[in-house]
């Protein structure tokens, strides 16, 4: 997997010989109706003689955020292209906030596939808040040049290939705290497409053994600890929940365990990460309908997001323990499927009733939740592409969040702070009430509800597995992992990445703060 070399300049961006350069517009006019450009575009603007913006307004461009206006330079400034991308209003601080310029400096990268070296000159704080937006530049930057290779079998001369260089001018090119996030960026990039590739795939290529080696060869040589439970190690574990999703695929269940262990710390602070791994969800018995079913190729992008999320620790080496736990099964219907009525016994030994095939998510987790709290943790974090209500509910951009509420709030703020919204939602006694089961301990869903309440239902069932004393919360990012619409800002059409460096940052907040 390749993305694009990064470079810092502090030389003058007028003088850059490369392909195209990226400068920032304000919609705000000045006192005289001119747009403003963003500051980093000084030098360029003075090549232009006061005509830059005029000139970028005739092409239409208004500075809102987002907007992408290209204007060839006809010899003004060494590079023939200048791209001016809109950062909205001229913020009372020293920058736009980080999402605005994550965004922006991705749709402009994005826009800019076909030329290979792109210079970014955009405003760049020089004062404490520096770092951060330095971080969301070469993030969105690094992020907006993601293309799946896909599948077509003849070259497409159509399709213009992605930025391979990358260069962002900065006050001090030497500066080591922004060094620093240049390192940063390139590892959280390189995991975020991986998690974005592996939800891209095709879900024939992509069924839970070779999803597990996939993970396998990834973490190879990243010193990170390895465990592979496959069927046999599943029922020796008595793992009952991913055998029975399982059961119905003639493609066998992984657990997939990742553990990293920070060197030199005595008695570290403690994380796990859960993510649902179900490489395609039919719905199994339960059938899903048929409009659509293709997006379930994506219903393993929270065990993509912990796999990479463990990458990027070993790489990173926070001052915390971290292990990953990522339960993969296939749903599908078969004569030898799991089906409503079914009674699973877990790996925590408690008794589940199956009412509906189709929440699978849910029985994988819950062996995986029990597992990572058998091993003992202080902070648990699960991640799925869990249920439709959190689409409903929150939408296609902002994840729902339930759990220890304190917990929730650290993870509101560290999706806040990395342009992942996510919200806290809570887990109502009336709910899990109505999950009681006149057979086992409970019931999958709440039958008398339908499908009210959906994403709190899921929340609620996954409540039961977690220990005592774990402060734990469970992340539904059936919304935000897929995106269907057009290319927008640093997301492409498909897998986003979704949540990542959102359990990236609880991760370093946990090594911060404990
Ligand atoms: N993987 C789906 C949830 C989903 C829906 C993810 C849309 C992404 C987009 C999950 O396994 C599922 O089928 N959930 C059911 C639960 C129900 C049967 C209790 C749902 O949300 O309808
Ligand atoms: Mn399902
Ligand atoms: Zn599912």
């Amino acid at each position: 997997m390749i993305q694009p070399s990064l470079t810092l300049v502090d030389t003058d961006p007028a003088e850059l010989a490369v392909d195209a350069i990226v400068i920032g517009l304000h919609s705000q006019p000045d006192e005289d109706g001119a747009l403003l450009p963003a500051a980093g575009a000084e030098s360029i603007a003075a090549a232009f003689e006061g005509r830059l913006t005029s000139t970028l307004a005739l092409l239409g461009a208004t500075g809102a955020p987002g907007e992408v206006t290209k204007l060839a330079t006809l010899g003004t400034v060494t590079a023939p292209l200048i791209v001016a991308v809109g950062l909205g209003d001229e913020p009372s601080g020293s920058a736009p906030t980080p999402e605005t310029l994550r965004r922006g400096t991705g749709a402009a990268v994005r826009a800019l596939a076909g030329s290979a070296t792109v210079a970014l000159a955009l405003p760049l704080p020089d004062d404490a808040d520096a770092p951060a937006v330095l971080r969301a530049v070469l993030e969105g930057a690094l992020l907006g040049s993601y293309r799946f290779a896909g599948y077509k079998t003849k070259p497409q001369p159509a399709r213009r290939d992605p930025v391979t260089a990358l260069q962002v001018h900065v006050p001090d090119a030497a500066d080591d705290a922004a060094r620093a996030e240049v390192a940063r960026a390139e590892v959280v990039s390189r995991v975020v497409r991986l998690t974005r590739d592996w939800v891209n795939t095709a879900p024939n290529e992509l069924r839970p053994p070779q999803f597990a080696d996939a993970v396998l060869a990834a973490v190879d040589g990243s010193g990170l600890e390895v465990e592979v439970l496959g069927v046999p190690e599943l029922e020796a574990g008595g793992y009952g929940g991913i055998l029975a999703v399982g059961l119905g695929s003639a493609a066998p269940p992984r657990l997939v365990r990742l553990s990293y262990t920070p060197a030199g710390v005595s008695d570290p602070k403690r994380v796990a990460l859960v993510g649902k791994g179900i490489t395609f969800d039919t719905g199994g018995i339960s059938i899903k309908p048929a409009a659509g079913m293709w997006e379930m190729k994506s219903d393993m992008a929270g065990a993509a997001a912990v796999g990479a999320t463990m990458l990027a620790v070993a790489a990173l080496k926070p001052s915390v323990a971290v292990t990953g736990y990522l339960a993969m099964a296939e749903n599908m219907p078969s004569g030898t499927a799991y089906r409503p009525g079914d009674v699973v016994t877990m790996f925590d030994g408690k008794r589940v009733e199956v009412l509906n095939t189709d929440a699978e998510g849910r029985m994988v987790l819950g062996d995986a939740i029990a597992r990572a709290c058998a091993d003992g943790t202080d902070y648990l974090f699960e991640t799925s592409t869990l249920t439709g209500g959190q689409v409903v509910s929150l939408g296609k951009r902002i994840a729902g969040v339930m759990g220890t509420p304190e917990v929730c709030e650290r993870v509101r703020k560290a999706g806040e702070s990395v342009g992942e919204p996510a919200w806290p939602m809570p887990l109502p006694d009336e709910v899990r009430k109505g999950m009681d089961s006149d057979v086992a301990d409970i019931s999958q869903t709440n039958a008398s509800m339908d499908r009210a309440g959906h994403m709190l239902q899921g929340g609620v069932f996954l409540r039961e597995f977690v220990a005592d004393g774990v402060d734990w919360a469970h992340i539904d990012v059936a919304g935000p992992a897929y995106h269907t619409g057009e290319p927008t800002g640093y997301w492409t059409k498909g897998g986003t990445g979704v949540p990542v460096r959102t359990l990236l940052a609880l991760v370093e907040d946990v090594a911060a703060n404990g």
